[in-house]
């Protein structure tokens, strides 16, 4: 296995001394993973969600998570972003912590993620007033995200003046904004029209893969997991384990084309036969 151990002092944890001698051993993880999840337990209520979880997410890939309705999806990742506390377990990027780490995050109820009072412009700013960068800096990575969305509505509105597109536009741009080392997405375009999801979902694509983000998507439309991935992710009924993890290798940039060739119903397929088994259990 190779061991990397972070430049920074390991925070001590109280489960350390289980793991053997070296008090940095939980900061292991295996070469081109980036997020380590180890022996996480979520329990709500008395009900565990997971239970002794342990997962490696390669760094710079799409993953899709997919899953039963209630499986834990969207508490997986509010765990990973380090918005929802977890009874015990680890979480780390490369060995860091959550806190050292740069995230974004976009939800999928963007009426309630964007801040109503604020233009466009401003939401999407909004995050850089938490970074040590030059003003300049700042308007160019601006610049850069209208130039990569090709954005063509007016950024100074509010957001009772956009459509729900433009507004989840707004919410994914103020996720990149901060140039994220890791992006989360929980089903952003579930409450969007087709042909603003199709529009999104390209532009989308092409931004991540320009950058090589590290992404966590959730999504609820299995043509959508498959198509955005690098690897779709199946997750069993709670307690939640991964049921199977499926590499999708088709070229980039995935059009509808894409959703009739050979591989992505070969993914998708055995996608649905893992999701089927296992809601009928
Ligand atoms: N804050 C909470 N308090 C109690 N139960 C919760 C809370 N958040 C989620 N749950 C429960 O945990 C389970 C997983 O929820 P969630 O992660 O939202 O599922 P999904 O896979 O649909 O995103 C569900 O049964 C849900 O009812
Ligand atoms: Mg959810």
């Amino acid at each position: 296995m190779n061991t990397l151990a972070s430049p920074t002092p390991a925070p001590t944890a109280p489960e350390t001394a289980a793991r053997g001698s070296d008090p940095d051993s939980h900061r292991w993880y295996p070469k081109g993973t980036h997020i380590t999840v180890r022996g996480l337990t979520k329990r709500f209520d008395g009900a565990t969600i997971y239970e002794n979880f342990d997962l490696d997410i390669p760094k710079g890939k799409i993953i899709s998570i997919f899953g039963p309705n209630g499986c834990g999806k969207s508490t997986l990742i509010n765990m990973i972003s380090g918005i929802l506390p977890f009874d015990s377990g680890r979480i780390l990027f490369e060995g860091k912590e959550a806190w050292e780490t740069r995230m974004g995050y976009v939800f999928q109820n963007y009426r309630e993620a964007v801040f109503p009072w604020m233009r466009a412009i401003d939401n999407i700013r909004y995050p850089l007033q938490y970074l040590d960068i030059p003003k300049g800096e700042r308007q160019a990575r601006v610049d850069r995200l209208v130039e990569n969305f090709e954005v063509k509505f007016d950024l100074n509105r509010y957001p009772y003046e956009m459509s729900g597109g433009q507004q989840q536009l707004v919410s994914i741009m103020r996720a990149l904004v901060v140039d994220p080392e890791v992006l989360f997405l929980d089903e952003p375009f579930s409450a969007l029209d087709y042909e603003t999801v199709m529009v999104l979902r390209g532009q989308l694509q092409a931004v991540l893969t320009e950058r090589q983000v590290t992404t966590l998507l959730v999504s609820h439309d299995l043509d959508e997991a498959v198509l955005l991935a690098d690897e779709v992710m199946l997750l069993t009924k709670r307690p939640t384990r991964v049921s199977e993890r499926l590499a999708f290798e088709a070229p980039r940039p995935r059009t509808a084309d894409t959703t009739v060739g050979e591989e992505f119903i070969r993914v998708k397929t055995r996608a649905l036969e893992i999701f089927q088994s296992e809601v009928r259990k």
